[in-house]
């Protein structure tokens, strides 16, 4: 029998295989996640993300020092703020001596080409841990907006590169994009999280910040109704056209895994750099698959990151960007 097309033929060794290579994931498409607690050479463990600390600053610059060493040349920041500071408008957010804009600088001083990205949003820092101020029981809108504009002027002011809005409130990417212009920094950017769905692979997220809605019945128990359905899919192409228009420079999509349908349609669609959220609960899968001896930790984790970079990725918000760097590396 003869057969003219045969796909085998470019598989037939290792540099044949190369050479045809259409995806190639490096150091440089990773975004460390990184969370930071109050007091000085501590970390603690999080149970459900083997691998992952939350560190004090101190310790917090070593290992931003190590990650840069690594290539890994970006990190997004998250606080673990005390009970005590948490109120329902979020005022410690854009508290000018607060955690985040002390690690901001830190991190600045002493590894001055890391891309700085932290996190605005209330959650970490709501007594009710929502995204959003509390009026009437509701998600108040509008409010949020202020006050997300203030908490990122103050990551501005801190150092931040870009400041990465992920609360899903409408309308917040042009109320930040006019607040960083009317402050003079025209230069920091804004990523975006446009499509973030209502997703339970957030669990581990959550339990490292305790940061979870609060059960309260005069609230809202979940973050439906401003997240998005995981249902949908043309929603998506809304939301992030919307922020394009708004003045964002990259859209988020996540999570990643599960939604890379959704990566692989916006990449279609818009020429901004997209960022995917290979998140806490995608990780904690991998791992305890992997602690069970049912996954190749490494080969999993190299290719799953591949994988979302093939869908469409220019960078890849994950927890496994150091242990990807060193294998990459080697
Ligand atoms: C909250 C926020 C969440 C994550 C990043 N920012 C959780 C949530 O929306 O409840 C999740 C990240 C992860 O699971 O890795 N603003």
């Amino acid at each position: 029998m003869i057969i003219y097309s045969r796909n085998r033929r470019l598989r037939t060794s290792a540099s044949m295989r190369a050479l045809v290579q259409e995806t190639v994931l490096t150091t440089n498409d990773f975004v460390m996640p990184i969370f930071v607690m109050e007091g000085e050479n501590k970390q603690e463990a999080i149970a459900s993300m083997p691998g992952i600390f939350r560190r004090t600053l101190d310790l917090t610059v070593k290992e931003c020092q190590e990650l840069f060493s690594l290539g890994v040349k970006a990190v997004n920041l998250y606080m673990k703020v005390s009970e005590d500071l948490k109120d329902n408008r979020g005022t410690e957010s854009w508290n000018k001596n607060g955690l985040m804009q002390n690690t901001i600088k830190a991190i600045k001083d002493a590894v001055p080409e890391m891309i700085i990205m932290p996190d605005v949003a209330l959650d970490p820092y709501s007594i009710y841990g929502h995204d959003g101020i509390i009026t009437n029981g509701k998600i108040d809108n509008d409010a949020t907006n202020d006050a997300l504009v203030k908490m990122s002027v103050s990551h501005a002011e801190a150092g931040a590169d870009i400041v990465a809005p992920s609360d899903m409130m409408d309308g917040r990417v042009a109320a930040i994009r006019t607040g960083l212009e009317e402050s003079g920094f025209t230069d920091v950017g804004i990523l975006s999280y446009s499509a973030k769905y209502a997703s339970s692979f957030y669990g581990p997220f959550r339990s490292a910040l305790d940061s979870a809605p609060v059960d309260n019945q005069d609230i809202p128990k979940d973050k439906k109704t401003y997240q998005m359905d995981f249902h949908n899919s043309r929603e998506a192409i809304d939301e992030v056209l919307k922020d394009v228009a708004e003045g964002a420079d990259i859209i988020m999509i996540k999570p990643g895994m599960p939604y890379l349908d959704i990566v692989a349609k916006v990449r279609d669609i818009i020429d901004l750099p997209i960022a995917v959220y290979n998140v806490s609960g995608e990780y904690a899968m991998l791992k305890a698959a992997a602690q069970n001896g049912w996954l190749d930790n490494d080969k999993a984790i190299i290719e799953s990151l591949t994988c979302i970079k093939r869908a469409g990725a220019d960078m890849i918000f994950t927890y496994a960007a150091k242990e990807a760097a060193i294998l990459l590396n080697n």
